[in-house]
């Protein structure tokens, strides 16, 4: 007869994985919003002195990295989650709020993880489709509300499509959905934002206990290999709760060590992200000189639709053929657009002129 799994197996997404694990250095990695940097030889030199004493179990607590972050944002220790990645914290959420019965509110498309949490739990799941510039729309997220929502989720900026949600219109959300409801702000790429200051949101925390604001050392720390990130939480409960639903050891001793060194340089993380910024400016224009439209990028990647008559499918293997990977829309809920990780100069130019040559002549 063989083995029966449980009914939650079979609703449960498998994540669409890019391409791009071992293969050659000249490849351009531009499909999984990874910094184009390598950690710097400080953080890589904690991580490996971290490893000299595998054979003991990691700090339970991460005190030492929760501390580093309490300082960093002047949110108090027991208000910080730490993860193995932002999405252990985000899926412990999940677990920790809902239930068969309960329901999870979330834009759509947004990051490919969120219909997890309600597979895995088995509550409703409640997609709001964005706006027409891509945007959320947070007037029909909070509409879609009702008294079972339990938790509703803002990608800000979101994943895929790169638009951000400024501060005040979060803040209306806030108000308008009242404290039984928590509301998490994944922000996996605040620190590219631009058009505000991207710690404005944190001052939201004290006046919101229901609120959960995620942050990654994965995309501009460089660090998406080691696993780690946190949830900085509107109130204490919402972080033993997570803690509660996860195995005792959720954050590995060289994570921790690589994220409180990474803390500890901030000004080469401005430097990184002014650079990412200019490039990013850059290749929107180039695209658009190529009848692309690129919508409003307040993250490290570009969401691209493709000139009419550009085929989507076509478009990625071409460039797959010329060792440029990005990633195709249509995985991501967004057919006719590509995804493009901002990488380096070089990258971008050999991107230019394979798209040039791929798609349709103005
Ligand atoms: C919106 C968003 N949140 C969270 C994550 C995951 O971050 P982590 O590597 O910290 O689990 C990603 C990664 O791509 C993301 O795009």
């Amino acid at each position: 007869m063989g083995l029966e799994f449980a009914d939650r197996i079979g609703r449960i997404p498998v994540y669409p994985a890019a391409d791009g694990y071992a293969l050659s250095e000249s490849v351009a990695l531009l499909a999984s919003n990874e910094a184009p940097f390598a950690p710097l030889p400080e953080v890589v030199a904690a991580a490996a002195e971290a490893a000299r004493t595998a054979h003991r179990y990691p700090d339970p607590g991460a005190s030492g990295l929760r501390a580093a972050v309490a300082k960093k944002t002047g949110v108090s220790v027991d208000q910080i989650a730490t993860g193995n990645g932002s999405c252990d914290v985000l899926l412990a959420l999940g677990e920790a709020l809902l239930q068969p019965g309960r329901e999870l509110v979330y834009a759509w498309p947004a990051f490919s993880m969120y219909p997890q949490l309600s597979a895995t739990t088995g509550a409703t799941d409640v997609q709001v489709p964005l706006d027409a510039d891509d945007r959320h729309d947070l007037k029909a997220l909070a509409a879609a509300v009702t008294p079972e929502t339990r938790l509703l989720l803002i990608c800000n900026p979101n994943n895929p499509t790169s638009t951000l949600v400024p501060i005040a219109e979060v803040e209306e959300l806030l108000q308008s959905v009242g404290d039984s409801v928590c509301v998490v702000l994944d922000e996996a790429y605040r620190e590219f934002v631009t058009s505000e200051e991207p710690d404005a949101t944190l001052e939201l925390l004290s006046r919101y206990p229901n609120l959960v604001i995620l942050r990654t050392f994965s995309k501009v720390y460089g660090l998406a290999a080691l696993r780690v990130g946190y949830g900085l939480c509107g109130d204490a409960t919402l972080r033993t709760a997570v803690d509660q639903v996860r195995q005792p050891f959720f954050c590995n001793a060289s994570a921790q060590a690589a994220a409180i060194e990474a803390l500890s340089h901030g000004d080469e993380v401005d430097r990184r992200v002014a650079l990412m910024v200019d490039e990013r400016e850059r290749l929107s224009t180039g695209l658009e000189a190529l009848g692309c439209q690129v919508a409003q990028s307040q993250a490290n990647f570009l969401w691209v639709r493709l000139p009419d008559g550009a085929d989507e499918k076509e478009t990625v293997a071409g460039l797959s053929a010329r060792d440029i990977l990005v990633r195709a829309g249509t995985a991501l809920g967004g057919a006719g657009h590509l995804r493009i990780t901002v990488g380096l100069p070089e990258q971008h130019e050999r991107l230019l002129t394979a798209l040039a040559e791929l798609l349709p002549q103005r």
